[in-house]
This record gives C-alpha cells, structure tokens and sequence, in this order.
C-alpha cells in the first residue's frame, strides 16, 4: 500500500501496466466489494493528487487499480459528498481521474431510500435518469442539456428494474412531506451522490451506468426513523447479490 502523496505521473505509471476500461464508484457499506479485484494496487484517496480523505463511516476511500472477471477495472471504494463541506469540483474529481487515466465506461453504486412500493430494503435498481435537486435553477446556466446522461446500451446489460433517483445534498435524511413531493416529481430512490458525477462523466464522453441499492424506505413510508448503521447494513447484506451484478456487467461491457 502507498501511505505518501503520488503525483500525477506516478499516478499514470501505476495504470499503464493496468489501464483500466472501466471506472465503478462504490458507495456507502458497498466499499467491501472491492475485495474482488485481483493484482490490485490500492492508493489511500488523500495521496491521490485533488482527492480528500472522506469523512463519513462506510466509506474507505482508496482508489485500487487491478483486474476483475479478467478486466482491467480502476476502483473507487468510497466517495467524497458536498455535504462533507467538499466543493462540488472536488466531489467530481475522481470522474476526471478516471477519464485521464483511460476508463471509457463509469458505473457508480449508491445507497438509496426506496420511494416506489416495490423497491424493497435490499432491492437493488438501475438508474434510467436522475433529478438533481442540488442544482440551482435560477440563473443561467450554460451546460443545459437534453440528452439523458445514462446509457441505453449499459441499461439493458444490468438486467435489474429501472427507476429515477433523486439526488439532494443531505447530510440530514429528508421529511415526509419531501418525499411525497419527490415521488409527485416522478423519483423511485433518494439518495445524497450519484447525479453530479454522472453528469460530470457524461460531459467528458464517458458511457455511464449506476445502481442503487435500496438499503430503507425513504421517510414517512413506513420503515421508522432511518439510520445510518442501518443502511451501512443493508449494503453488506446485499454484496453478494451485487458483486454477482457488477461481475457479469464487466463481463458484457467489456469483452
Ligand atoms: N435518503 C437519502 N439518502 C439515503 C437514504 C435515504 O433514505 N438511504 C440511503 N441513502
């Protein structure tokens, strides 16, 4: 393990050897699946030159470069939040890390409040697109765009359900109230990661995907006030079924 800050070259010699194909970020309690890698190298986030030491538990925050289901693959185990006080440029900086290091293909894993009825604690679901209630709507803003960010081609390898997710900046879950009018806005998930970086993979060219693994019932539908251990929980709980997903996805995505 490297225990010093690298700079960037040292950073780009470590992936020439491996250069990755893909990129997943895995989110909260979901940081264990990165124990499938083979031949990994694993730098700590705070010596990768931009990247911060993430603050909130269940997330390790090591990037690795190793092989997976015989791929070369970069991982990201943890990810930075806003609501750590991180600016969103920061937040974002893995996605520009992976993009220079030569990873074509983003899937980013979440931990989610499920909205819709049928998505269950332990249910995992695909993101078809997402509501970025982070965003400031008034002004102008000049990346406006149409085109949905998540990829119909990727959609179609993950073979699991497919919904909306709605991202707001947390660190406090929401109200009731707010998740009425989050499912009246058409959200399935909720959850405080995953649109800005897709966003951002998306402006650079990548193909992105994500999954969110339902880990409660969002608030006021029926599961009790939610905790964070509970979600760290659920996200173990279910690292089987998901490493089975992200095992066959790399497969398909890059054969
Ligand atoms: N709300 C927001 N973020 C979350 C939730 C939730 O209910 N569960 C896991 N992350």
């Amino acid at each position: 393990m490297t225990h010093r800050i690298i700079n960037y070259l040292e950073l780009q010699g470590l992936a020439r050897g491996r250069l990755p194909r893909i990129a997943l970020i895995l989110g909260s309690g979901l940081s264990d699946l990165a124990d499938r890698l083979e031949d990994a190298v694993e730098v700590p986030f705070g010596c990768v030159p931009g990247i911060d030491t993430p603050s909130v538990a269940g997330h390790r925050g090591v990037l690795l470069l190793g092989r997976w289901a015989g791929v070369a693959v970069l991982v990201f185990a943890g990810r930075l939040h806003y609501y750590e006080g991180h600016p969103w440029r920061r937040v974002v900086q893995p996605i520009h890390i992976a993009r220079e290091l030569g990873a074509k293909i983003l899937l980013v894993t979440n931990a989610a409040g499920g909205i819709r009825d049928d998505l269950q604690p332990g249910a995992l679901m695909a993101l078809r697109d997402h509501l970025d209630c982070t965003r400031p709507y008034w002004g102008r803003d000049r990346e406006t765009r149409s085109e949905c960010p998540y990829s119909p081609r990727l959609l179609e390898m993950l073979q699991l359900p497919t919904g909306v997710y709605a991202q707001l900046t947390g660190p406090c879950y929401e109200t009731p109230a707010e998740i009425r009018a989050l499912r009246a806005c058409g959200a399935d998930v909720v959850g405080m990661s995953t649109g800005r970086e897709i966003e951002a993979a998306f402006r650079l060219g990548m193909e992105c995907a994500a999954i969110s693994c339902i880990t409660n019932k969002a608030a006021g539908l029926g599961g009790g006030a939610i905790r964070h251990d509970e979600v760290l929980d659920t996200g173990r709980r279910v690292k089987d079924k998901m490493i089975d997903v992200l095992e066959a996805f790399i497969r398909q995505a890059c054969p």
